[in-house]
């Protein structure tokens, strides 16, 4: 293998990814994200050797945290992370993808289109905030999930993910080693905004080194 080359997959995904069809989806989405989504600038080409342990595996081991039939959204989808990877492992949920760049939203569509998901994928080119505020055509989205990953510390992440969610749902907010000092730095701000329980959890011990942490924050019913 050459630098800047897709590995084959480890063998964790065929424990983390049972289902053959789920699996070959992600393989596809892999090799979409080693060429379309480094040709137009959503991946690093330095990420691609370490795309399945760092992006895709990372992603999927937080899947079984999501509702049976969930419909989630993810806020600042980028190339598809963890939306994507939620959708191809989790065929009873449904995602909308909320993107605020125009040519990651094109790039989005047209992952959705070449994986075969457009009955259970939306994308919406939108700022998260102005969802929020009612300024975007998409005011009334709402979801059972919550998610996002490498968008913003939490204190901020809160207002423009928050009320975007139903009555019960979770926040799910992937985060590094920084999830402990984030959560009390959004502590205040997370109560006014209904949350009535945050907790820290782990996901892929074993699988993935180290771990995916995962704030998860739910909302009051
Ligand atoms: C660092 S990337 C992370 C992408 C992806 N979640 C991942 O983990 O690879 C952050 C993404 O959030 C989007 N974004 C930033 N602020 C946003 C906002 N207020 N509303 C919606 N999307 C936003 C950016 O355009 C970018 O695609």
């Amino acid at each position: 293998m050459t630098d800047g080359e897709l590995p084959p997959a480890p063998p964790e995904v065929a424990s983390v990814v049972p289902d053959d069809p789920a699996r070959a989806r992600l393989q596809s989405y892999a090799e979409f994200l080693a060429s379309a989504g480094v040709e137009r600038g959503l991946l690093g080409p330095r990420e691609v050797p370490r795309l399945w342990d760092r992006h895709l595996l990372n992603c999927a081991v937080v899947a079984p945290m999501v509702p049976a039939g969930a419909h989630v959204i993810d806020v600042g989808s980028g190339a598809g992370l963890p939306g994507l990877v939620w959708a191809i492992v989790r065929s009873d949920i449904t995602l909308t993808c909320l993107e605020s760049l125009q040519r990651r939203a094109t790039y989005l569509e047209e992952a959705v289109g070449a994986l075969g998901l457009t009955d259970r994928v939306s994308v919406v080119r939108a700022r998260a905030e102005d969802v929020v505020r009612g300024r975007a055509s998409e005011s009334s989205l709402r979801g059972d999930v919550v998610t996002a990953r490498a968008v913003a510390p939490l204190d901020k992440l809160a207002g423009w993910t928050v009320p975007l969610l139903k009555p019960g749902g979770d926040l799910l907010a992937l985060k590094g080693q920084s999830a402990a000092d984030e959560v009390e730095a959004a502590r205040t701000v997370l109560e006014r905004l209904g949350i009535d329980s945050v907790e820290i959890v782990q996901c892929g011990e074993g699988i993935v080194d180290p771990p995916t942490t995962v704030v998860r924050a739910r909302k009051a019913r």
